[in-house]
């Protein structure tokens, strides 16, 4: 066995015993919380058309034990498929799925880089590898392996550590490594033990992850685990015919370009502290893409109501509605005036009917926060 396979089968072993995340079984989450794993949210807000009813397929890659049941629930409509290593979280996984009634979910246990081998001749609108793509060794055949099973038009999103937010994540890692300190148990008595104020217990203070077993583990534990500096992100996507479409970790500029400076920056200072988070495009799609912006700029399109926000709606109305923020800013309100304006976009309205009225300036704001979405027809 090579290197690289050694780590993917410490890896394996590290997730069967280790199910990750950690959430109860009788968790759930809000459905407007979902809005933002939306295919038909993203489809628009990257392509601006509407997917076809039929065929809408999600692949979760490196699912973990819980993202296939808040996926199943902003997505109904689509077939959605489980992919990760371990079967203990696929397990899990399923389990949260049918106890929220989520039948939408394959599960498979395997290997994204032998993907195209078990998935056989099917393709995927979106792809999610969210926490994934730094605990694999060879990133790029990784990377390459989901490209191929993107359709056009298709986009991905993709988590990895930052090099400076994971800085003190990384020293502590090193240190225990030269302790020999490699059980759960070890871990706990050596934090019961350390000085209030330490870096060592600030460190696991200020982390959510050191609440639950599994996520100290995955913090302190891991077989594998590489950190990325935006520089070295870049040419991973460059690499694997990836470009970049939005960033949405916390406090990312809408603008791509002014996000990768900001970073860059922050990085130079030593002041980043947010893993990158983002969503990525196949480079063949970038004319398309463009066109869509242009279009934008010089047509009439049409408005409509997210439908994860379209469900979520109808709720006593006095009530405000708070989607958690996931696209990496405060979301706005949707307070009861923010709901009576949402409620008109139940049917696609055009934007020429609606551009110069009073709202203006809260549809803009709830265009950004994807709770509308804008396409051609
Ligand atoms: C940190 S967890 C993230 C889980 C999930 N994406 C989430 O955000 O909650 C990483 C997951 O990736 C899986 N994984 C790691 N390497 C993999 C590979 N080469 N193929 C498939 N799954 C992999 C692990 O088994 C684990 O479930």
């Amino acid at each position: 066995m090579d290197q690289s396979s050694l780590i993917q089968q410490a890896v394996k072993m590290h997730y069967e015993k280790y199910v990750y995340p950690e959430f109860p079984l009788l968790s759930s989450v809000r459905r407007c919380d979902t809005y933002a794993l939306s295919l038909d949210a993203l489809w628009a807000r990257f392509n601006g058309n509407r997917l076809p009813a039929s065929n809408k397929r999600i692949l979760l890659a490196g699912s973990g034990s819980f993202s296939p049941y808040p996926t199943a629930v902003a997505n109904r409509d689509a077939q959605i498929t489980a992919l990760d290593l371990s079967g203990a979280n696929l397990r899990r996984a399923r389990l949260h799925t049918l106890i929220h009634r989520c039948f939408n979910v394959d599960f498979v246990e395997g290997d994204i880089m032998e993907a195209h081998k078990i998935l056989g001749k099917s393709r995927f609108q979106f792809i999610d590898c969210y926490g994934v793509l730094h605990h694999i060794p060879d990133a790029v055949s990784a990377l390459k392996s989901i490209h191929s099973l993107l359709t056009e038009g298709a986009f991905l999103r993709v988590m990895v550590y930052s090099k400076c937010a994971r800085k003190p994540v990384e020293s502590i890692r090193k240190s225990l490594k030269i302790l020999h300190i490699d059980e759960l148990k070890k871990l706990k008595v050596l934090y019961k033990r350390s000085k209030k104020g330490s870096r060592f217990r600030n460190c696991l203070d200020s982390t959510y992850e050191s609440k639950f077993d599994s996520g100290l583990a995955d913090l302190f534990l891991h077989p594998y685990a590489k950190t990325y500096t935006i520089n070295g992100l870049l040419e991973l996507l460059d690499a694997t015919d990836f470009e970049p479409l939005l960033f949405i970790h916390r406090g990312a500029l809408p603008d791509v370009k002014a996000e990768i400076e900001r970073v860059a920056d922050m990085e130079n200072k030593n002041e980043l502290s947010a893993n990158f988070i983002l969503f990525a495009g196949r480079k063949q799609d970038a004319a398309m893409r463009l066109e869509w912006e242009s279009i934008k700029n010089r047509q009439d399109t049409v408005i409509s109501l997210n439908p994860v926000i379209m469900n979520s709606l109808p709720l006593l109305p006095l009530i405000p509605l708070k989607p958690e923020p996931k696209l990496g800013f405060v979301n706005p309100p949707i307070n009861f005036r923010g709901k009576r304006l949402l409620a008109k976009f139940r049917k696609p309205v055009k934007k020429s009917t609606i551009k110069y009225h009073d709202d203006w300036a809260w549809i803009e704001q709830y265009l950004k926060a994807m709770f509308l979405i804008e396409t051609v027809t």
